[in-house]
């Protein structure tokens, strides 16, 4: 961190994916002082990998009405419609605001732009850099905020934040009586060392939780670590038990699961079983553009049923070409010793996003006063039981803005109190020399998620789960206390917490929906809730 300056501002972001980058550039524009931290290098994120796109209603013959409407359909009767008329009529506005930072769409011949088509949509509406979006998107964020005057420190992983209760807990005396946010511990990972810093408001922008799962699209970041930081200071999660499992990503029999975009099935290419028969058709009207849940789930079916360990993704009908439509994809798949144009692709599903989070109003406030959330580890209600594909980048840029200006109308009104932060106390603990037991824990945490809460579940291998996690918990809790903290335990520790809040919010849902398929309760309950969990008690 900078010596010059203080530790204190005005707002302080966690994360720099879409969400975190995209609301301090407007909150920084207001004149505040904003700092981002990020836990590895500044564009490591999910939203750095995204390929298919963003979408947004950008062409002629496409209205707001058919957007919610798909957006409804695959949320599987869980989404709340205000919430998801008021996102999605933002887009076409946050999109221009993209392009004026100079994210470069790819066009068509004549001008207009280029609209790829993805499961559940029924247009083309998915704006799209090549099939690298994401890396676009990311490349223009950080270019325009290095112009903004925001402290950007890379290395830096939030441990907690420091509450009004907390603070008093701590011997700190804090005026008022509502309980808040006052900043948090970070650490430094560069200096081994923890590090504290203030701010009235925080926004949680940490992406997902695709490291649960032993097979996931996510980069290592995506450890769920704002679900579990919400949770440790009492804040319930909503609907977690909606873990959306892609349904293509190259079969290979390590942890390299490389995505292959829907856009793909957008341009012809289709799914085929073990004798090149195209079998969704079968599961849905749509076939291969059927919502992520029925192709997910079909894969999984036709994979028990053939016993064979992946699909095959062909390509011989596809109208555009290949290498120049997507680049990216073309360039992975050679490198992994298969060329798309003339071979099928072997796929299987992993896990990819988590649609459920900290429930936020549509300002990105939370439960407690001065903090945020905001991208995918927040639960706007937009979602529901099941994203279609391409809404969360846009999510991320439309709550972003809104987010912004309550945060600023918040800063302008507040009134400034200077509070000495309770510090970090390491105690007398040495660095640990049994990292065995993180690495083993992590790996059966891992596989206990694949294995038993993954695309098809049962009431019984949910509570085996379970017990196991709850195992876990206790274990690297136990560990946590009694060793001097660094990253990998640190993020250990946030995954066991999020995947014991993901198992309960499946054993309470009585019904199978959307993502959530149990073979214990196979229809639709009547009435659609959403879930809370508490945290757990420790
Ligand atoms: P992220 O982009 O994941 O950023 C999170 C940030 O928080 C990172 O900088 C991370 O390092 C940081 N962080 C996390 N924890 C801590 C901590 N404790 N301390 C400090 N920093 C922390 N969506 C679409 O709409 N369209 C697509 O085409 C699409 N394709 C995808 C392809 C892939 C391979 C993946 C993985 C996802 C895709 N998604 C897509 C989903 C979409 O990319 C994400 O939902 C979105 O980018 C999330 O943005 P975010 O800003 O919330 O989080
Ligand atoms: C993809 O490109 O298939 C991913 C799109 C998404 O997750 O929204």
């Amino acid at each position: 961190m900078s010596r010059k300056r203080s530790n204190q501002y005005d707002l302080v972001i966690i994360g720099s994916g879409i969400a975190g980058l995209s609301f301090a550039l407007k909150v920084a524009q207001a004149g505040f002082r904003v700092a981002i931290f990020t836990k590895k290098d500044k564009a490591e994120s999910n939203t750095n990998y995204a390929q298919g796109g963003i979408a947004a209603v950008t062409s002629a013959g496409d209205d707001l009405d058919k957007h919610v409407n798909d957006t409804l359909e695959a949320g599987d009767g869980l989404c709340d419609p205000k919430v998801v008329e008021e996102i999605l009529r933002d887009g076409p506005d946050r999109i221009k605001d993209l392009v004026d930072l100079g994210v470069a769409f790819s066009s068509l011949e004549d001008g207009r732009p280029s609209l790829g088509k993805e499961g559940g949509h029924s247009e083309r509406r998915v704006l799209h850099v090549k099939d690298v979006t994401g890396k676009a998107i990311e490349d223009a964020l950080l270019a325009n905020i290095a112009e903004q005057g925001v402290d950007l420190f890379e290395h830096f992983f939030a441990i907690d934040l420091i509450t009004a209760t907390k603070a008093s807990k701590l011997g700190v005396k804090v005026p008022g009586p509502q309980d808040r946010v006052l900043g948090l511990y970070l650490y430094d990972a560069n200096k081994e060392k923890v590090v504290t810093v203030g701010a009235p408001v925080v926004l949680l922008a940490t992406g997902g939780a695709g490291q649960t799962y032993l097979y996931t699209t996510n980069p290592s970041i995506a450890t769920g670590d704002g679900v579990a930081m919400a949770s440790r200071v009492g804040l319930s999660a909503m609907n977690l038990e909606f873990i959306q499992f892609h349904p293509t990503t190259f079969h290979s029999l390590d942890n390299d699961r490389f995505l292959i975009t829907e856009a793909v099935r957008g341009e012809g290419a289709k799914l085929i079983d073990v004798k090149g028969y195209p079998f969704l058709k079968k599961h849905h009207p749509l076939a291969d553009l059927a919502p992520r849940d029925v192709v997910a789930r079909a894969i999984d079916r036709e994979m028990k049923r053939s016993g064979s360990p992946f699909v095959r993704l062909a390509t011989p009908d596809m109208k555009v070409d290949f290498p120049g439509r997507f680049p990216n994809v073309y360039e992975n798949c050679l490198k992994r010793g298969v060329n798309p144009v003339e071979t099928p692709i072997p796929v299987v599903p992993a896990a990819h996003y988590s649609c459920g989070g900290i429930p936020t109003k549509l300002d990105c406030s939370t439960g407690l006063a001065g903090l945020y959330a905001c991208g995918e580890v927040a639960c706007t209600g937009l979602h529901g039981a099941n994203r279609l594909a391409s809404n969360s980048l846009l999510e991320a840029v439309v709550m972003a803005h809104r987010g912004a200006e309550a945060v600023c109308s918040f800063l302008d009104a507040r009134k400034k109190e200077k509070i000495q932060l309770p510090v970090w106390v390491d105690g007398d603990v040495p660095a640990s020399d049994e990292r065995v037991v993180l690495s083993h824990n992590l790996d059966e945490l891992k596989r206990t998620m694949w294995d038993y809460v993954g695309i098809v579940r049962s009431t019984k291998r949910l509570q085996r789960a379970q017990s196991r996690i709850r195992n876990l918990v206790r274990e690297i809790n136990e560990y946590y206390w009694n060793a001097k903290v660094d990253l990998s335990l640190l993020e250990v520790r946030n995954l066991v917490c999020v995947a014991e809040l993901i198992v309960r919010s499946a054993l309470r849902r009585k019904e199978s929906r959307g993502l959530h398929y149990t073979l214990d309760y196979p229809d639709l309950a009547e009435t659609a809730e959403d879930t809370l969990v508490r945290p757990a008690r420790r």
